[in-house]
């Protein structure tokens, strides 16, 4: 039986590599001899070059010095491209936008959002639905600063502050200790308070779980895995898809049950919305063209965002405590602003420029991968052909930290977003959250969340760790279980 087994899969390797290289001859004229690339392995193509380095962007921008700024490669079946200069992704991103609004169709994506990747806002392909479904979320996800939406944005962050805090200081002090649930929790419940007029204590047990497992998602949404490439994988994998499958069905079940039921119970159709899902609900009974399942993911999709944020304030404090001349200037700052008598507030921002600089040294650190796009036509990048259904790699890592951008890039340096007089200035080759059609919805609210949990955490507390605080390269997730804080609270001799 063993030896049937064993000769089905060599047979159907063989069947594989045979079309793999057929289809490759056949793509000769069209890709590779346009294109400059590694030469693909049989059925692997070239994804043993991304294993050579920490992160697959690195391996690119290795890559790109022997094959130039644009370059292909196979990974597995996939005909992927990549793209490295800053000239070359603005045509992929704004300039042919519309040719490359795709995105890859990797079997972890469908599981992630109930069999079908189109009900994501982010993995989706480019439609008409998308269309709509970011100019509904685009006056609460990403409110103007003179906005209501701003005001209330601001209310929410302090409200939630003052509860953030008093759950700080149910931590143990002076050890070494998990502060990640807290700030996760205080991003969701800025979220849901934000987004769906409601909020959970700290306790809740759901609470905590649903909170766990969108943590959980992020984290895994920010892996690469062979079987993304190697579809015949899936087998290996049974489990490891099951269980996204079942936290992303956890979570819908939370919002459906703790969210949606009281809001359609109390929604009146005369009035204006009161927040985003009143919003979405309305929009269900105006537009045919929405079902039930949108509004449902899309909901889900903006509340899982405040794991970025989360995520992202963990890495912005490693930073922090790995630079303590860092957290000493931010610290200054906030004491000169709030003079140690309130809180931080969003419309502190403005005045606290060197915080705001180190969050963006720390997103250009981090430089979590924009998500590869896909060609939805036969169309040219720089004049080269590329085939409808060709993966392109967007290597901001390279725009990250390429010496032809940044003076010492490899160094942690807030002052670099600084003018002389003081004013955060962003180059324009930093583009954390990707440019043109298909760029972040949720950026304001980035900036605006990771700011206050930020300074209300080190306005309360002096930070520390033991050893070195390690994140990854070219991610902006951080584990679910990671590095630990110590905490020790701020004297009146601090301020
Ligand atoms: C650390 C924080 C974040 C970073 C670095 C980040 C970065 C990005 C990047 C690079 C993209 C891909 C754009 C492209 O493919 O060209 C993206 C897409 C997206 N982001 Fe964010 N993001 C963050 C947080 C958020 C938050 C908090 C939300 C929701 C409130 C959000 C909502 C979205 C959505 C909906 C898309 C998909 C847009 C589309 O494909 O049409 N993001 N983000």
């Amino acid at each position: 039986m063993l030896t049937l087994v064993a000769l089905c899969v060599a047979l159907l390797l063989l069947l594989w590599w045979f079309c793999t290289a057929t289809s490759s001859r056949q793509n000769k004229s069209k890709l590779s001899s346009t294109i400059n690339g590694p030469k693909p392995w049989p059925v692997i193509g070239s994804l043993h070059l991304l294993g050579t380095h920490e992160t697959p962007f690195q391996a690119f921008t290795a890559l790109s010095k022997l094959y130039g700024d644009i370059f292909s490669i196979n990974l597995g079946s996939s005909r992927c491209v990549v793209v490295n200069n800053l000239d070359l992704i603005r045509e992929v991103l704004i300039t042919k936008g519309s040719d490359f609004g795709g995105r890859p169709d990797f079997l972890r994506f469908h599981k992630l959002f109930g069999g079908d990747r189109n009900n994501s806002l982010a993995l989706c392909d480019w439609s008409a639905l998308q269309k709509t479904r970011r100019s509904i979320a685009r006056t609460y996800c990403s409110p103007r600063f003179t906005s209501l939406q701003y005001d209330t944005v601001s209310q929410v962050g302090i409200d939630e502050m003052n509860v953030f805090i008093k759950e700080l200081q149910k931590l143990p002090t002076e050890q070494p200790c998990d502060i990640k649930p807290v700030v996760l929790a205080a991003c969701a419940n800025m979220f849901t308070q934000y987004m769906c007029s409601t909020s959970f204590s700290y306790d809740d047990r759901e609470f905590q779980k649903a909170v766990r497992f969108f943590d959980e998602i992020f984290w895994e949404i920010n892996q690469g895995y062979a079987v993304d490439f190697l579809p015949w994988l899936l087998p290996i994998y049974k489990g490891h898809m099951e269980k996204i499958s079942n936290w992303a069905k956890e979570i819908r079940q939370f919002i459906l049950s703790r969210i949606i039921d009281k809001h359609r119970s109390t929604l009146d159709y005369n009035s204006p919305p009161r927040d985003f899902t009143d919003a979405l609900l309305m929009h269900l009974e105006e537009d045919p063209n929405m079902n039930w399942e949108h509004i449902i993911f899309e909901l889900e999709d903006f509340i899982g965002g405040h794991s970025a944020i989360g995520n992202l304030v963990m890495v912005t404090l490693a930073s922090i405590v790995n630079h303590p001349e860092v957290g000493n200037r931010i610290q200054k700052e906030i004491d000169t602003v709030t003079r140690g008598t309130r809180l931080p507030n969003l419309f502190d921002k403005a005045a606290m420029p060197y915080t705001e600089a180190t969050i963006w040294e720390t997103l250009r650190k981090a430089s979590s991968p924009i998500v590869p796009h896909v060609a939805s036509c036969d169309t040219e990048i720089d004049g080269f052909t590329v085939e409808k259904g060709t993966l392109i790699f967007i290597n901001n890592y390279e725009l990250n930290l390429g010496e032809q951008y940044w003076v010492d890039p490899e160094e942690f340096r807030p002052e670099r977003f600084l003018t002389a007089s003081g004013n955060v200035v962003k180059p324009a080759h930093f583009i954390p959250f990707s440019t043109g059609k298909r760029t972040c919805i949720g950026q304001r609210l980035v900036q605006c969340f990771s700011f206050l949990i930020v300074t209300t955490l080190l306005q309360q507390y002096n930070l520390a760790t033991n050893g070195v605080a390690k994140t990854k390269p070219g991610c902006v997730a951080v584990p679910p279980d990671c590095f630990k804080f110590i905490l020790t609270p701020r004297t009146k001799d601090d301020h």
